[in-house]
């Protein structure tokens, strides 16, 4: 017979705050996502830095007869200086098409309407309409008359009631005579935001985050952090915080690097308020004054400054008022301290200049405040170079926390479950700061739930948190992601179910449990070794392959003629081998391009293969990567840049091991490790305020599974002490196929269902369905001893 055996006093270690949330503004996720503001381009800022089609006049149309130019001279603020001026007849018009296809209005719903005006008129009478073309009729959903007056900026504002719901709708200023204005910051907001905050969150999707109940919230971004220039008070700077403070309108436009434009309506403020209506800890990431993208950072000398921001968010947020940032907190409208615990330096950072950096905010941090948590960075990989720096330099200073993210097919999760097992759990934790395994599939969310049973059950790991988390369907930067949405709708994938689970039911402390007869490991790939075409493709590149020698274990080594990579990605095709080891070795000169060439080796079709990424991303790896059914997992990572110069390549691959030399020195040695099922993957913790115990049970296998499942004491107690299990709860994910998603079409397809059992002896059985997750509460504080 199958068991589980749960420990109920046997504690292994405290959860703490194990499961939150990542957000970043990238696929809109804030602007036209979760920022209620329903106006695109509300301050005319947006330029072709943001993005190539962007300029003054984005998401804005017009009337033909109406003249209008943007203007900067007397804006309404310095940073935010542009403007719309508008000369016209008695009803000329121009409109805003919101996100997406346009407005989205419900019916009886109230809005808050308002923008900045001036003329040099005595007056100016506009009207004020939303409304959505009809099939042959505009349907008006609210309309409200506003009189300019002054040639000073004012701002005017009303709040209006939605008569009909529009979902392709416009905001159309109308003029009702002859007039010259100018206008800024037109801006419409639903009242009803979450929390009914002014400037606020759109209600579904920040609901939908609140009902997951995080432990803690990473903001603002990932690469959005870190990417752009040094310069503070540029466009395209790396995120600083303290322009993000203040009136909107006053706000920076900034250059998002995801390509659009980011209003910062969504600013540090709103993020800390966010994260107290969620009931999550704030976890901000700020750039360590280097850029990985480029290699550029900022001279040792001028570090002073960019440390000095970092101490003052630490002030902003927890200080009192009679400090400087703690006061201006208090100014904004929250003199209690947010109680920040954690801070983030870098994301992703890759190369000496970030790690040379990040020792002097650690030493300032930790100096001037001890109890903040200090997070380090690993790169973007689950190994290899950029990780085992930024290891070194978290273990040299002592972080309390380093960021891993990885992005890998679930074929790598499958691999790698006891990826932590080994850690040291006793000084730096590891924060997985981003982990998706490339899908939104039923099957995808399986495989993520099993593998958040070992984040569960690996002491080393303190934080975790999926990634990216929000998308707008019609603005795409990155798939898969937690949470989809347009303008009125949301759509909670799979993914999201198993996140939900998980933080919902996070116990504060993991149990020690055993297992009888669940130790079977089902492979699920059968490979003897890597066989199969080995061939080059330019990546991006064209050059000369010449020098080409195939040694085959057992066989005469073969010479094959060299030829010209077009940097058209063919594929040119050097053997096809059946062989266990096999080296291939040839000279490489690129002639054209940015990046490098890609070698694929044990390629067994068009999806499945090992690729050697010789110069790959940017130019900047040699990377050996694994690809099942097309979702690809980085298995060996050194940092390397390709020239234009003469280079000599090998690859050696000997049963799963692959080891690469460049110009005879060795560069990448790893082991492609084959996927393999366990019978069940389950992880169980109590919570000491409920008295609750969990179980989280993942069944990955075709097979159902049936399991006696047991609460006792601890282990050395013969027989089980509880007396009976009482009431329990049982939340599952069940029933659907692998290739199962939801859609807008079908969004309840993949929903958690419950049932609760009374169970009146001291142990259960029950059965696992196949391709299932299950989270079972035992009621907690009635167990009879
Ligand atoms: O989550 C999307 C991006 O992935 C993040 O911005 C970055 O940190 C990572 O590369």
């Amino acid at each position: 017979m199958k068991k589980i055996i749960i420990y109920e006093e046997k504690v292994k270690r405290e959860l703490g705050d194990l499961f939150g949330l990542f957000f970043e503004d990238l696929n809109h996720a804030a602007d036209g996502g979760m920022y209620a503001e329903l106006v695109q381009n509300r301050s005319f800022e947006f330029c072709s830095m943001d993005n190539p089609e962007y300029n003054g006049f984005t998401a804005w149309e017009k009337s033909q007869n109406i003249n209008w130019e943007i203007r900067e001279n007397n804006g309404l603020n310095e940073e935010n200086k542009h403007y719309l001026h508008v000369d016209g007849k008695e009803k000329e018009w121009i409109s805003n098409n919101g996100f997406n296809n346009g407005i989205y209005m419900k019916c009886g719903e109230n809005y808050i309407l308002s923008f900045w005006g001036r003329t040099e008129a005595k007056e100016a009478k506009i009207n004020i309409e939303l409304s959505e073309n009809a099939d042959d009729h505009r349907k008006v959903c609210a309309e409200t008359e506003f009189v300019i007056k002054g040639r000073k900026w004012e701002k005017y504002e009303a709040v209006i009631e939605a008569n009909i719901t529009i979902c392709k709708g416009q905001l159309k200023i109308i003029l009702q005579k002859e007039e010259s204005l100018d206008l800024d910051m037109v801006s419409l907001f639903p009242k009803d935001t979450f929390c009914g905050r002014k400037n606020g969150m759109r209600k579904d999707i920040a609901e939908a985050l609140c009902e997951m109940n995080p432990k803690f919230l990473r903001f603002p971004g990932g690469c959005l952090t870190h990417t752009g220039s040094l310069d503070g008070n540029a466009r395209d700077s790396m995120y600083r915080w303290k322009k993000t403070l203040g009136p909107v309108e006053k706000r920076p436009a900034r250059k998002n690097t995801w390509g659009y434009n980011q209003t910062l309506g969504i600013g540090y403020y709103e993020y800390f308020l966010f994260c107290e209506d969620i009931g999550a800890k704030p976890i901000p990431v700020l750039p360590g004054g280097f850029n990985p993208h480029t290699g550029e950072g900022v001279p040792i000398s001028e570090l002073g400054d960019w440390v000095q921001e970092v101490l003052d968010l630490i002030e902003f947020a927890n200080g009192d008022l009679n400090t400087k940032w703690g006061s201006i907190r208090a100014d904004l409208g929250h003199p209690q301290p947010f109680g920040m615990e954690y801070i983030a330096i870098g994301n992703e950072e890759i190369g000496e200049g970030f790690f040379e950096r990040y020792s002097y905010f650690h030493k300032a941090i930790r100096k001037k405040y001890p109890k903040i948590k200090i997070i380090n960075s690993a790169g973007p990989f689950s190994t290899g170079e950029g990780y085992n720096m930024g290891w070194k330099s978290a273990k040299k200073n002592g972080s309390d926390f380093i960021d891993e993210h990885y992005y890998s097919s679930p074929e790598w999760f499958l691999a790698n479950m006891h990826h932590y097992e080994d850690y040291d759990a006793s000084g730096t934790k590891v924060f997985l700061g981003e982990y998706a395994s490339w899908g939104n599939t039923y099957y995808n969310a399986l495989v993520e739930a099993a593998y958040m049973t070992h984040l569960e059950r690996s002491a080393a790991v303190g934080l975790a948190c999926y990634a990216p988390l929000l998308c707008n369907i019609d603005y795409v930067n990155w798939k898969p992601n937690m949470i989809w949405f347009d303008n009125c709708r949301i759509l909670k994938t799979a993914n999201y179910y198993v996140q939900q689970l998980f933080m919902k039911y996070q116990g504060t402390e993991e149990l020690v449990f055993d297992t009888e007869g669940l130790n079977e490991i089902l492979p699920l790939i059968e490979r003897e070794w890597l066989d199969g075409e080995i061939t080059i493709t330019g990546n991006d590149t064209s050059g000369i392959i010449s020098n080409i020698k195939i040694d085959e274990e057992g066989q005469k080594r073969k010479e094959v003629e060299g030829f010209f990579l077009e940097a058209d990605q063919r594929e040119y095709i050097l053997t096809k081998t059946k062989s266990k080891h096999v080296i291939v070795e040839f000279n490489f000169s690129r002639r054209e391009g940015r990046k490098g060439i890609k070698v694929t080796f044990g390629k067994k079709d068009k999806n499945n293969y090992l690729q050697w990424e010789f110069g790959g991303w940017d130019n900047w790896d040699s990377n050996i990567i694994s690809v099942e059914n097309g979702k690809s997992s980085v298995i060996s990572h050194r940092i390397f840049h390709v020239e234009n110069i003469p280079y000599t390549l090998k690859i050696d691959i000997d049963g799963y091991r692959i080891r690469t030399w460049i110009n005879r020195e060795m560069f990448n040695d790893t082991k492609y490790r084959l996927p393999e099922l366990e019978e069940l993957y389950i992880s169980a913790s109590s919570n000491r305020e409920s008295g609750e115990k969990i179980l989280k049970v993942v069944n990955l296998t075709g097979e159902e599974k049936k399991v006696q499942i047991y609460l006792q004491k601890d282990r050395y107690f013969d027989m089980p002490t509880s007396k009976r299990l009482g009431k329990i709860n049982i939340v599952s994910l069940k029933g659907h196929g692998l290739t199962d998603e939801n859609t807008f079409d079908n969004p309840d397809k993949i929903v958690p269902v419950e049932e609760i059992i009374e169970e009146s002896d001291r142990k259960m059985e029950y059965v696992f369905e196949p391709h299932s997750f299950y989270v079972l509460i035992f009621e907690g504080n009635k167990r009879e001893h």
